[in-house]
């Protein structure tokens, strides 16, 4: 049977549908300041997932997630035992999160199939769009864990085991998931994948102040998380003298200072954030026993990841003020170079669709860090307003939107027609 890739799959894209689709789903968690708070497997991260089935089905596209609960369209091939061309994001959000955060990736993606379908372009390899689960890792703090899991860069007993702050572990939020939106469930994990594209907000300001439609992104700086537990001895606040304390979150907060110190950078590339604190047992006149916090650390080399992050656990040792202290990695991974020729179609693409563009590296982690370790994968990055993102005030224009997703349709088609 004949492939298609001389078709136009970019002419088809439909900026109204796009928008309109990307309308329906912030209703999905939809906060008063005009964002979305639908974290990982929660009632409205079902919701999503079962709008996005319904719009799968009602095209003809099959529907299925794997043992991790990342979710899955496929538009079959001609050769539909050929590795499918994959492309995707996230639907889950920041706890006051925004409307394009990783949605946008997720519906460009099936915008791109229901393109295809609208202009009869049958592709040799089949396309899958795919929803990664828990890529924020704000709920349960492993960001990146459907992608993690499925490139089997993270056990999947490990991720099943992570648990809510309220103790609720992946596997028991999961199975309460699957069974308010089933979908067949299919085999294994991992490839094989022909190539990976992920399109996504820039979350940062360097394309519009610029004036580009297109990132064409060349890589994913590196990252590290930590847990951090502080324990000292909780003690009554109006009888204890300071002598006597063991206070957590005091140590907890000259251990902060003295990270904040070790991450000095005159070039402001390093980027340390402590984003979760929390003091126990939280009374106003306890002197606090416990706080647990977290650490997000990133940079684009390696040594520097190495070199700093090996320091962290001494640094917080020594300002522990006699309380104990552990550290504990939950997520590392390297930084990542994007192939040289998917980088190049995108490239490519957004030039032969005429968009002004640049190449960048992404300062933010996404699921294709883990899936180019499975096949060769790129990024498409548009502009967001003032850059702002992981806010719900974060936003784009319809028109970017729709430029980002023919670029897609343009390099999927491509991929999935060799
Ligand atoms: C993804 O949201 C990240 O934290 O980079
Ligand atoms: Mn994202
Ligand atoms: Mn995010």
């Amino acid at each position: 049977m004949a492939t298609s890739p001389d078709k136009d799959a970019s002419v088809a894209v439909s900026e109204a549908r796009l928008w309109q689709r990307h309308c329906e789903m912030a209703k999905l968690g939809a906060t008063a300041k005009g964002g979305v708070n639908r974290q990982a497997l929660s009632a409205e991260d079902i919701a999503a997932r079962k709008l996005l089935a319904s719009w799968a089905t009602s095209r003809g596209f099959s529907v299925s997630t794997d043992a991790i609960g990342n979710l899955f369209v496929r538009r079959a091939g001609e050769q539909n035992d050929a590795a499918p061309v994959m492309t995707g994001s996230h639907m889950d959000s920041q706890p006051t999160g925004g409307r394009c955060d990783g949605i946008y990736g997720v519906l460009a993606g099936f915008e791109v199939l229901e393109a295809l379908e609208d202009a009869g372009i049958r592709t040799r390899r089949p396309v899958e769009v795919v929803a990664w689960m828990n890529e924020e890792g704000s709920r349960f703090p492993v960001g990146a864990m459907g992608s993690a899991v499925f490139a089997g860069r993270l056990a999947l007993d490990k991720a099943l085991a992570v648990r809510d702050p309220k103790g609720v572990t992946v596997a028991a939020a999961l199975a309460e998931t699957l069974a308010a939106a089933p979908v067949p469930r299919r085999d294994g994990l991992g490839g094989p994948v022909a190539a990976y594209l992920e399109t996504h907000i820039e979350q940062g300001p360097r394309l519009e102040a610029g004036r580009k439609t297109i990132g064409v992104v060349t890589g994913i700086q590196g990252s590290r998380r930590y847990a951090v537990e502080v324990t000292g001895e909780e003690a009554h606040a109006g009888t204890t003298p300071r002598a006597a304390r063991t206070d957590a979150l005091s140590a907890a907060v000259a251990i902060v200072s003295a990270l904040e110190k070790l991450m000095e950078d005159p070039t402001d590339t390093v980027r340390f954030t402590v984003g979760r604190f929390e003091v126990f047992p939280g009374s106003p006149n306890t002197v606090p026993g416990r706080v647990y916090f977290t650490i997000d650390f990133r940079h684009p080399d390696l040594a520097v990841l190495d070199e700093r992050g090996g320091r962290i656990a001494a640094v917080a040792a020594a300002h522990a003020r006699g309380c104990a202290v552990s550290v504990g990695p939950l997520t590392d991974v390297p930084p990542t170079i994007f192939a040289a020729p998917v980088v190049d179609l995108v490239r490519d693409c957004t030039a032969r669709l005429g968009l002004p563009h640049m190449d960048m590296p992404s300062g933010a982690g996404h699921d294709a860090m883990h899936i180019a370790t499975l096949c060769p994968a790129g990024m498409i990055f548009v502009p967001c307003e003032r850059g702002i993102s992981h806010n719900e005030a974060e936003n784009a224009t319809p028109s970017d939107l729709a430029a980002g997703c023919r670029v897609l349709a343009e390099a999927l088609t491509t991929l999935a027609s060799r």
